[in-house]
């Protein structure tokens, strides 16, 4: 039986950590694309706690679980007695003594925070307000397997500074490498609600076109996240200028990649152009979701399997 671990933010994992479950994921995948079985989670079962919408984070989990050979229980606070006020330290009590594995997208950190406190199976963070540790576990991945190693390399996030920047600013310490971050004004990193160690990994940029100069890695995400609805209507105002267009990836590296987490907004955040264009891996960063959360949930219920 493994360590009790959670995944509730990028810095969980040390970078050796990763390296294992990275190398795993490829292995993962390898067999699954060769309709090999592989069932090392036969008879478990995984708790999905959804608080906000989701396609992708839904699917690639439940999907993972299955062909782990375990099963994905869904769950959201509409239909739970989460949404009638149960406390979340008691929904986690009686969920992880019926569960193995709990998986929750919520609203603040600190809900996410007080279940795994309470709770007797990993935690993994399938987003908060604050950061989208899943998205980016991906997000490397998907880099390694098209530029290899990400130390020393420069990523580009242009746009809000929302939970997947919190999130990559974070997997820049581990990893070593540099973010180049652009947001409007009043949209600003703010360093300690991105929980960074200090390290200065990260640089930010009033002009975005200076921002993707050199970039290894062009990104964004929606000007307005989940949550925010509020604020829709000004933020499409103060972003305008913040849209990754074709002017934008010619500044970056000849050889630069374009990744965005999805849903997209074509013509806000990013031109159809730059989403649908050469550069663009969307999909097979999306892809990647499955195979790399499958990798991470052995982990964290087995501990370090060998091959
Ligand atoms: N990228 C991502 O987490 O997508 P969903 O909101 O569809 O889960
Ligand atoms: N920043 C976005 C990501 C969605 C996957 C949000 O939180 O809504």
């Amino acid at each position: 039986m493994a360590k009790l671990r959670h995944y509730l933010q990028f810095k969980d994992l040390s970078r050796k950590e990763y390296e294992h479950v990275f190398a795993r994921t490829r292995w993962i995948k390898d067999r699954f694309k060769r309709y090999k079985r592989y069932w090392p989670l036969e008879d478990r079962t995984l708790a999905m706690i959804f608080e906000k919408q989701s396609t992708r984070t839904r699917l690639s989990f439940e999907a993972g679980m299955h062909q782990l050979g375990g099963t994905a229980i869904f769950l959201n606070t509409r239909d739970s007695q989460l949404g009638r006020g149960e406390p979340v330290e008691d929904a986690a009590q009686v969920i992880s003594r019926m569960c193995d594995l709990v998986m929750i997208r919520t609203f603040e950190q600190e809900i996410l925070e007080r279940f795994a406190g309470s709770s007797r199976v990993p935690v993994i963070n399938g987003l908060t307000n604050e950061y989208h540790p899943c998205q980016i576990l991906a997000d490397v991945y998907t880099f390694i397997e098209h530029r290899g190693s990400i130390k020393g390399r420069t990523v580009a996030w242009i746009g809000d500074s929302n939970n997947v920047c919190n999130t990559w600013l974070q997997a820049a310490e581990v990893f070593d490498f540099n973010v180049h971050v652009s947001t409007p004004p009043g949209y600003e990193v703010e360093p300690e609600r991105a929980g960074l160690y200090g390290t200065d990994h990260y640089e930010e940029f009033t002009d975005p076109m200076k921002a993707v100069k050199g970039a290894h890695l062009v990104t964004t995400d929606v000007w307005t996240s989940m949550g925010f609805e509020s604020e829709n209507k000004a933020r499409k105002k103060d972003f305008a200028d913040w849209q990754v267009d074709a002017d934008m990836m010619r500044a970056a590296r000849k050889d630069a990649l374009f990744m965005h987490c999805l849903p997209a907004h074509r013509g806000e955040e990013v031109a159809a152009k730059v989403i649908d264009g050469k550069q663009s891996v969307v999909w097979e960063e999306a892809e990647n979701r499955l195979h790399t959360q499958k990798a991470l949930m052995e982990f964290l219920l087995l501990g370090k399997v060998k091959d």
